[in-house]
């Protein structure tokens, strides 16, 4: 069984989660605005994506006997200058997030939570990705710069993106 601390810093980390995708979700509303339809896309997948990410805590938190809490969702900002400024933000949230799992994994060393840390391991990975991605879209509207024939293009790229959902967790499986 989970012991209370690291429940505790679950349930926070699942209320985390959840904002990441309401701020995504924000974020794919202010480019449907703009008219930038495929940069709407990719953040309406990575709101999705974000929402995996929340059951996936959910889930494992239930699996070792504890006990989900949900906590009051912070509102995000739903307003950017510019779409290079909506991905610098999204590039320095997915830096805080990754923080915020190093700090996780952390705890369970120190609380000697082998499961915890064993589960958070696919985070750490998904971590260098979700940052990556970010921070590579955040390039290209740089070198766009203030084209609008590049920004049309990469709108055009950012339109295939498809959500892939996760097979659904058996139940007794392993989260
Ligand atoms: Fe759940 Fe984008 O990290």
């Amino acid at each position: 069984m989970i012991n209370q601390k690291m429940q505790d810093a679950i349930n926070k980390q699942i209320n985390r989660e959840y904002f990441s995708s309401y701020l995504y979700l924000s974020m794919a509303a202010y480019f449907e605005s703009a008219g930038l339809k495929g940069f709407s896309n990719w953040m309406r997948v990575q709101a999705l994506e974000e929402m995996v990410h929340v059951m996936k805590f959910y889930d494992f938190l239930l699996q070792r006997g504890g006990t989900v809490t949900l906590l009051d969702i912070e509102a995000p900002q739903s307003k950017w200058t510019s779409p290079l400024n909506a991905f610098e933000y999204a590039y320095a949230h997915e830096q805080k997030v990754t923080g915020m799992i190093n700090d996780l994994l952390t705890l369970s060393n120190s609380e000697k939570d082998h499961a915890t840390a064993n589960f958070l391991q696919w985070f750490v990975n998904e971590q260098v990705e979700e940052e990556a991605s970010a921070s590579e879209i955040a390039q290209k509207l740089k070198l766009i710069s203030s084209s609008s024939e590049g920004l049309f293009m990469l709108d055009r790229e950012l339109a295939a993106r498809v959500f892939t959902p996760p097979p659904a967790p058996q139940q007794g499986a392993k989260a």
